[in-house]
């Protein structure tokens, strides 16, 4: 039964005969692949959507694939509820009080029989224990509570910072971040603002885009300050104290000020950053299913943080390579509200860019909710899979037929009345698939849930079930950061300062003048002095360099080196081997000094412009002795890491890499396998009705199912998939060849062997597939194997300095006499 797990198959559960209100034989898998293209759950309440989808968050979990989870109920903290030992102990803690008081039980025995029923209704799916521990193994749990201690904290500090520069450089995804941020802040505010008439907004909006435009980030004491005095003095054609008086701005900067000001806003500053990349995967690269529970909040408050959450995973995905292989999972429980048909809340750009856009990058969107009426069906028109389970009203029936009409037109075969019928039948757990991937429609009953659905959790269940998480992650609150050095480039040991201060001054000498044929640029100064501390200027060489390394295999990469190292009056005045790294992009050196700076000496050296000439030549056989690149290779994929690249994220990479991988493979296995399944599936056609005949005139009455034939695993992962039409061709060619011969043996009382004969024929097949399947997949192995570490030197040709040139490293002289630099 495990062997789906190898194939990027979802278990979601059984197809289901609606007519006989049975089972039928099988799982129902579903193409993780096909999640890419989003997915929509609808069903009154009740009708297990929830249960549903916490089986495919399940499924990815052990698939490997991690979640952004929106939960405004509560229930899906229940994915942390999981017990491979289903034992009455686990689920003691957790169980409802009320319902064991409902049955006359004690918590004891609620528990007994709580436990029972989970051992029985996974059993009963082909589930156990095992599976249950595997999905512990395969990822991290948590649960986030921004705005509250009870889980883990989420800070949204970093939410006003400047977006990646692939947003800055996009003005319409500019725009729109600008837009949503400065929407949900002003909701928080309790202000509804129409971004086109509301001068509050447009005024948040100008802030923001000044600061983000110049790659600047803001924090809420920012922009209080900013209101106050705008960094813009027009707005369109208006002088902004005509637009929006200084006196209303005021105002506006004191309800910001309140809010930053009230006792429970502390706790939305606190906790860990919304940092999409650094969620999805704990620090070792494991995936993780983060929770983000937000059942405490009030509305606006909601709406504000789902705000934030979208626009940072929409920031985080275009920071991704594109891929067709799942790379993780945005799901949201009940979207109601979220994304209304005609209102424009700020949740519905970055939701309708996010169901246009997220395809290309493997991020697979899932929306649920009880009532398709809320819904923007154009927006949802980008959804490949739905699945329909109950519906309440008419009304809601009709305009589901409605929506699926109009998606449908895209070249999907759709009955409508066959629509009507099925949708009107369905029970609870039993749902329609309609998976734009796949031919045709399925019902199917949802499997059982590993995890224990108790509902929604309190605030103290949920403090239980993170205290040990957050005790456990306190220490080692920087572990990510300093992977990141893993990879980088070889730093000179102990130039940690790169200009050492001989005599620090506490006031400078005017800038010297040079000779014509040096040029001189000035690092920037950061921060601000403390008391009585004073900027000064010290010479020293900036040396910045690309150098490339390569292997005799596939490795070729290039490393960017920008170094800096003191002017002294030494006898060598520049000695490379004391340079220290400096993390600044050529186009941040200015052109002239800050006015306060004053100068250090300048040793005699640094004003001979052919010194200059030399110091680029050692600098590059410096660079030719020392430097070096180390990469990290996986053994199994054959695949280096990226310079700068930690190991963390390359672990992540190859994840996807192996995922990717797999799913080529698996659809080469489909493409392999259809002609010789399509044949057999017709002989075991033709078998059934043969026996069926047979039964009939033996017996003069007609048996439903004569024989079960037992579903194997190549059908349930044939499924309905449309494979290409010429491989299909080929199938019933040979399946109409098969027909023929059997015609000819139809003589009824070789019928029943002919049926064994098929059974074999399709066991034997099975049994080969899943030979093929079995070293497919590994992305489990990539996650935890010992990574090779290659050692790279330059080759002399593949370095180019690119400049060496004077640069004027600026220091805070304290009045004790110690320098400090002022550019970090
Ligand atoms: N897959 C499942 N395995 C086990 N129990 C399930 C499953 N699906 C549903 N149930 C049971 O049915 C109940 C209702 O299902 P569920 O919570 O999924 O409904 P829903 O459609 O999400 O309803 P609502 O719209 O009110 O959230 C669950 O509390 C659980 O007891
Ligand atoms: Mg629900």
């Amino acid at each position: 039964m495990e062997d789906y797990e190898k194939l990027g198959a979802f278990y979601l559960g059984r197809p289901y005969d609606l007519k006989n209100k049975k089972p039928k034989d099988g799982i129902l898998l579903y193409d993780s692949r096909d999640l890419v293209t989003h997915a929509v759950c609808v069903g009154m309440t009740g009708s297990g959507k929830t249960g549903l989808c916490i089986a495919l968050l399940e499924e990815a979990a052990i698939d490997g694939i991690p979640a952004i989870i929106i939960d405004p109920k509560g229930d899906l903290s229940n994915l942390l509820l999981t017990f491979p030992e289903l034992k009455p102990d686990d689920f003691l803690p957790w169980v409802n009080e009320e319902d064991a008081q409902k049955k006359n039980l004690s918590t004891a025995e609620f528990a007994a029989q709580q436990s029972e029923l989970w051992k029985k209704g996974l059993a009963d799916w082909g589930q156990d224990g095992s599976r249950i521990k595997r999905l512990r193994d395969a990822a991290d749990f948590r649960v986030y509570t921004p705005g509250s201690n009870a889980g883990i904290p989420v800070s949204i500090l970093k939410s006003f910072d400047a977006p990646p520069q692939t947003i800055v450089d996009d003005d319409e995804l500019l725009a729109e971040r600008i837009n949503t941020t400065a929407t949900s802040l002003l909701g928080l505010l309790g202000i509804a603002a129409d971004p086109l008439k509301s001068r509050e907004h447009i005024l948040l909006s100008n802030i923001l885009g000044y600061a983000w435009k110049a790659g600047k980030s803001l924090d809420i004491a920012g922009l209080i300050q900013q209101i106050q005095s705008p960094p813009v003095k027009t707005l369109g054609a208006m002088e902004i104290d005509t637009f929006f008086p200084a006196k209303d701005r005021f105002e506006l900067a004191m309800s910001l000020n309140n809010l930053l000001a009230a006792p429970g806003f502390a706790s939305w500053m606190e906790g860990e950053p919304l940092d999409i990349q650094q969620i999805l995967h704990t620090p070792e690269g494991k995936p993780r299913l983060a929770v983000f529970s937000i059942a405490h909040l009030n509305d606006a408050e909601r709406m504000f943080f789902v705000s934030l959450l979208l626009n940072q995973t929409l920031g985080w995905m275009r920071t991704q390579s594109g891929t067709t292989s799942l790379r993780a999972i945005l799901y949201m429980d009940e979207i109601f509200g979220y994304f209304p048909p005609t209102a424009n809340p700020p949740s519905k750009q970055p939701l309708l860019t996010l169901l246009k856009q997220a395809r290309a990058f493997g991020l697979g969107i899932v929306l649920v909710t009880q009532n398709p009426v809320d819904l923007d069906y154009k927006g949802l028109s980008n959804a490949g899979t739905w699945f329909i389970g109950r519906l309440q009203t008419e009304r809601d029936k009709a305009r589901m037929i409605e929506g699926l009409e109009g998606i449908a037109s895209g070249g999907l075969k759709f009955d409508r009345n066959e629509m009507e019928q099925t949708i009107a039948g369905l029970g609870n757990r039993i749902f329609l698939l309609n998976n734009t991937h796949e031919e045709g429609t399925e019902i199917f009953e949802t499997r059982w849930d590993m995890s224990y659905l108790r509902g929604p959790l309190t605030k103290s269940q949920i403090k239980k079930l993170m205290d040990p998480v957050k005790a456990r992650s306190a220490p080692d609150s920087a572990p990510a950061a300093a992977a990141a050095a893993a990879g980088a480039a070889q730093a000179v040991p102990g130039a940690a300062v790169a200009v050492a201060t001989e005599t620090a001054k506490t006031a400078g000498a005017p800038r010297p003048t040079l000779p014509p044929g040096i040029t001189e640029y000035f690092i920037p100064a950061r921060g601000s002095a403390s008391q009585g501390a004073s900027l000064i200027y010290h010479p020293a060489v900036l040396g910045v360099a690309d150098v490339g390394y390569s292997d005799a295999k596939s490795i070729d990469v290039s490393q960017h080196v920008s170094m800096l190292t003191p002017i002294t009056s030494n006898p060598i005045p520049v000695d490379w081997s004391q340079a220290a790294v400096i993390d600044l992009p050529v186009d941040d050196l200015e052109k002239l000094p800050d006015e306060s700076g004053g100068f250090a000496d300048m040793p005699s050296g640094a004003s001979k412009a052919k010194n200059y000439e030399a110091w680029q030549k050692d600098f590059s056989t410096w660079i030719y002795r020392n430097q070096k690149l180390d990469l990290l290779e996986s053994p199994s994929l054959n695949v280096a890491s990226n310079p700068g690249e930690s190991e963390r994220d390359f672990r992540v990479r190859l994840q996807q890499r192996a995922r990717e991988q797999r799913d080529a493979a698996t659809e080469k296995l489909r493409l392999k396998y259809a002609p010789k399944f399509a044949a057999l599936e017709e002989k075991k056609r033709r078998a059934e009705q043969a026996v069926e005949r047979e039964t009939e005139q033996a017996s003069g009455q007609k048996l439903q199912t004569a024989i079960s034939f037992g579903a194997t695993l190549l059908s349930s992962f044939m499924g309905r998939k449309a494979v290409s039409l010429t491989t299909l061709g080929r199938a019933t060619t040979a399946a109409r060849g098969v027909s023929r011969s059997m015609k000819e043996s139809q003589d009824v009382g070789r019928a029943q062997e002919t049926v064994e004969a098929v059974t074999q024929q399709m066991a034997d097949l099975d049994a080969q597939f899943k030979e093929e399947t079995a070293g497919l997949d590994k992305s489990a192995t990539v996650q935890t194997e010992q990574l090779e570490t290659i050692s790279l030197k330059p080759k002399k040709t593949n370095i180019s300095v690119k400049l060496v040139t004077l640069a004027w490293a600026p220091y805070w002289h304290s009045s004790e006499g110690q320098a400090t630099p002022a550019w970090e």
